[in-house]
C-alpha cells in the first residue's frame, strides 16, 4: 500500500457529508458550475421506484454553449485539442475559436440536411476532431446523438440504428488504427442494406478508403460545409430533453439504449471531472478511451470541455509505430493528467519498460486514472511506480454507461489502495446488499463475503430511460432489488469503509473493459451457416481481464475442424467486431438446459474455468449426463489467472 500523505484532505470528506445530509442544497450550489439561459425550479424530483427521477426541472440550457462558446471570452485561444494522428506525422492543434467555428458549420450542415431538434442521429467516426465537434454540433441543435463505436461490424452498427430509428449517419471515409486503415464508409453501406430510417449518410474526409459512393444517399462533408453560414444559433434546451443515445450490452437480449439527459449529465460530469482529476487552469489532459464509449463522451468531450480543459485527443493505439508511443506523447504535450483503462496498462507493462519507458521522461504526470475493470495489483504497482515514478495519485475510478459518471474513486489527495476505488464520491450512496436476502450488509466485508452494490438515491448524472423500453429500464435497475439502483456488479467494503468492486455479477464479459453482451455474441454465432446452437462465457485473460469461451454444438452433417473454428472466430470478429475475440471453442453434443429448456451458465463457467468441484447442485439439468461429457471434451487452454488482487 502506498504510504499515507501527511496532508489529509477535509475538502472531499466535508462535501460529502454536506451532499448526503442535504443533497439538494449541495447540488443546487453545484449547478453552478454551468451556464444557464433559464434557471432551474426544482432540484430534484421523482423517485427509483418510480422511475421518474428528474434534475434541475424548467432549466433552460445548451451543452454545446456551456461546452464551447462560454469559453471564448477567456479561453478563446486556449487550445480545446491536440489531435494527434496515428500516424506521429500527423498532428493538429484547436483552439477553443476554432472548435467554436467548426462546430457552428457543422451545426449548419445538419441543419441544411434536414435534421430537428429531437432527431436521432447516428455517429460513427474514428478519433477525429469532427468526432467532438459532431457531437457538440447536435448538441447545438437539439439532435440526439447516438455514438457507435468505431470498431463494430455492420451488424452491430445496423442493430443500433434501427432501435434509434436513425435518419442519419455521420461518418468518414476511413480511420486508421494502428498503421492500418478501418472501412468506416464500407461498414455502414454494408449495415444501411438492413435500416430502412435511414435517410442520409454524411461523410468527412479522412482516410480516403471508399469503395462506393450514392448520390442520393451519401453526402460530402466538406463540400456542404463550405456553403453554409458560419454561425449556428443555439437551441434552448430542457434540463431533461435527452441529449444522448449509447448503446451497451446486457446479459439478455439486444443492447440497451442508455438515454441521458441536458442538465443532470452536463453538471455531474464536469464536476466530477473537475474533482476527481483535480483539474487547474492550464493543465493538459488526456483520456485515451474512444469517444464511442460513456468514457469518452464524459471524459474526452462534456466534462473536460465544460470545464474549458485542454485535451488530448488520440487516433492511435498505445504501442504503434514503437512500443512508447503512449508516453511519447504524453512528453510531447506535457500531459499532466492522464486517465486510462487497466488493459492498456497491462499490454504495456508487458512489453517491458526498456521499450516502454526508457525513452521518454512523463515528468509531467500529477494524476493517473483508471477505469473499466479492477486493476489487479501489479499493474496497480507499475503505473504508480514507474510511469508515475511514485509521485502521481492513482484514481482508479468506478462508474457505468448508466452513472454518466464517476461514482465510486480515490480523493487524489488521500492515500490511495490498489486496486480499491475507495470513496463514493458526493451524493452518491452505496450499500452493499446480501446478494440472496436484499439485507444490507453493515459490516466490514473481505472478498469471499462481497455482495451485490446497489445506490439508495439519485444523482443528477443517472440515466433516464432506455430508449424505447422503460419497462426493461425499470426491471433491469430499479426491480431486481426494490428502492434501489441495481448497476449488475459485485463489491464489498472493507474495515476502513473503503470500496473494492469484484465485477459483474451477470453473464455480461468485460473484454479489454469493454462490455459484451452474451446474448448479442451467441446470435451472431449462430448465425454462421455450420452452427446450430451456441453458449459463451467470460475466461480470465492476464491482459485482457477476460475473453470468450464459447460452447458450441454444429448443425447435423457438419464435421469438426481446426479450420472450422477458425473460421467462427473470423465470422464474430467480422460481424460483431474485433473486440469480441474468443479465445476458444469446444464442440458439444448439448448444452446444460433445465427442463424448462434453459442454458445454466454458472456450470458452462465453472468448467471452463477448471471448478468443476464448485459445480453445485444439477439436479434441475434435463439430462444429467451432460456435465460429465463437457468436462471429458474441455479445451486444454490453460487459463492465465488474473493477477492478485
Ligand atoms: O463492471 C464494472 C466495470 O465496467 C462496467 C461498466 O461498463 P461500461 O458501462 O462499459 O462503462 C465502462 C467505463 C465507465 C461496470 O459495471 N468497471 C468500470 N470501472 C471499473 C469497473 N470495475 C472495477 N473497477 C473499476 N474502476
Amino acid at each position: 500500500m502506498q504510504k499515507r500523505k501527511l496532508q489529509m484532505s477535509e475538502g472531499w470528506l466535508t462535501q460529502y457529508q454536506r451532499s448526503i445530509d442535504d443533497n439538494a442544497t449541495f447540488w443546487a450550489k453545484k449547478s453552478e458550475i454551468i451556464d444557464w439561459i433559464k434557471p432551474w425550479n426544482t432540484v430534484t424530483s421523482g423517485s427509483f421506484q418510480e422511475g421518474n427521477v428528474k434534475w434541475f426541472e424548467e432549466g433552460i440550457l445548451n451543452v454545446s454553449y456551456n461546452c464551447v462558446d462560454r469559453h471564448l471570452s477567456k479561453y478563446a485561444d486556449r487550445i480545446a485539442f491536440y489531435w494527434e494522428g496515428d500516424n506521429p506525422k500527423h498532428s493538429q492543434a484547436l483552439s477553443y475559436q476554432a472548435l467554436y467555428d467548426r462546430v457552428n458549420r457543422f451545426a449548419n450542415v445538419l441543419k441544411t440536411l434536414g435534421v430537428k431538434k429531437g432527431d436521432v442521429v447516428c455517429i460513427y467516426l474514428p478519433m477525429i476532431v469532427e468526432a467532438p465537434v459532431a457531437m457538440l454540433a447536435c448538441a447545438r441543435i437539439g439532435a440526439v446523438h447516438s455514438v457507435i463505436f468505431g470498431g463494430f461490424s455492420p451488424v452491430a452498427i445496423a442493430d443500433r440504428v434501427n432501435d434509434a430509428k436513425c435518419t442519419f449517419i455521420i461518418t468518414a471515409d476511413g480511420g486508421y488504427r494502428g498503421g492500418k486503415s478501418i472501412p468506416l464508409k464500407t461498414n455502414v453501406d454494408e449495415a444501411i442494406k438492413n435500416c430502412p430510417t435511414v435517410e442520409k449518410v454524411l461523410v468527412v474526409e479522412h482516410a480516403h478508403n471508399i469503395n462506393n459512393w450514392n448520390d442520393k444517399i451519401d453526402v460530402h462533408y466538406y463540400k456542404l460545409a463550405q456553403q453554409v453560414d458560419v454561425f449556428c444559433p443555439i437551441e434552448p434546451m430542457n434540463a431533461e430533453d435527452p441529449l444522448f443515445i449509447l448503446y451497451t450490452s446486457g446479459s439478455t437480449g439486444k443492447p440497451k439504449g442508455v438515454v441521458h439527459t441536458t442538465a443532470g449529465y452536463l453538471v455531474y460530469a464536469a464536476t466530477t471531472h473537475k474533482q476527481i482529476f483535480d483539474l487547474k487552469d492550464g493543465d493538459v489532459y488526456w483520456c485515451t478511451a474512444d469517444v464511442g464509449w460513456i468514457t469518452g463522451h464524459s471524459y474526452v468531450i462534456y466534462g473536460p470541455l465544460a470545464n474549458a480543459t485542454t485535451n488530448v485527443l488520440f487516433e492511435g493505439v498505445p504501442s504503434y509505430p514503437q512500443k512508447s508511443r503512449f508516453f511519447d506523447v504524453v512528453d510531447k504535450y506535457k500531459v499532466n493528467i492522464f486517465y486510462t483503462a487497466p488493459t492498456a496498462i497491462r499490454a504495456l507493462q508487458a512489453e517491458g519498460d526498456d521499450a516502454v519507458l526508457a525513452n521518454t521522461k512523463r515528468d509531467s504526470l500529477r494524476i493517473l486514472g483508471t477505469v473499466g475493470e479492477p486493476i489487479n495489483r501489479e499493474a496497480w504497482h507499475w503505473y504508480h511506480d514507474k510511469v508515475g515514478k511514485g509521485k502521481c495519485s492513482i484514481v482508479d475510478t468506478w462508474w457505468q454507461t448508466e452513472t454518466g459518471g464517476v461514482m465510486i474513486s480515490p480523493d487524489h489527495t488521500q492515500y490511495q489502495k490498489p486496486g480499491s476505488a475507495m470513496y463514493p464520491f458526493w451524493g452518491i450512496e452505496p450499500a452493499i446488499l446480501d446478494k440472496n436476502t436484499a439485507n444490507e450488509l453493515k459490516g466490514a466485508l473481505t472478498a469471499h463475503d462481497y455482495g451485490a452494490i446497489v445506490i439508495k438515491r439519485p444523482w443528477p448524472g443517472m440515466m433516464r430511460t432506455l430508449w424505447g423500453d422503460h419497462k426493461r429500464y425499470m426491471d433491469s435497475y430499479f426491480n431486481v432489488y426494490l428502492g434501489y439502483y441495481f448497476p449488475g456488479d459485485g463489491a464489498y467494503r472493507d474495515k476502513d469503509g473503503h470500496y473494492w468492486i469484484s465485477g459483474r455479477l451477470d453473464d455480461v464479459i468485460s473484454i479489454a473493459g469493454h462490455r459484451i453482451g452474451t446474448a448479442e455474441i451467441e446470435s451472431v454465432i449462430d448465425s454462421h451457416e455450420a452452427v446450430a446452437e451456441t453458449a459463451v462465457v467470460g475466461i480470465p485473460d492476464a491482459i485482457k481481464g477476460e475473453v470468450i469461451y464459447a460452447y458450441v454444438i454444429l448443425e447435423k452433417g457438419i464435421t469438426p475442424s481446426e479450420l472450422l473454428k477458425q473460421d467462427i472466430m473470423e465470422w464474430v470478429r467480422k460481424t460483431y467486431g474485433p473486440i469480441a475475440s474468443i479465445k476458444v471453442i469446444q464442440w458439444v453434443p448439448m448444452l446444460p438446459k433445465t427442463r424448462s429448456g434453459k442454458i445454466m451458465r454458472r456450470i458452462l463457467r465453472k468448467i471452463a474455468h477448471f471448478e468443476e468441484q464448485q459445480i453445485g447442485d444439477t439436479s434441475t439439468l434435463a439430462d444429467a449426463n451432460c456435465v460429465k461429457n463437457l468436462i471429458a471434451n474441455r479445451s486444454d487452454y490453460r487459463i492465465v489467472k488474473k493477477g492478485s488482487q
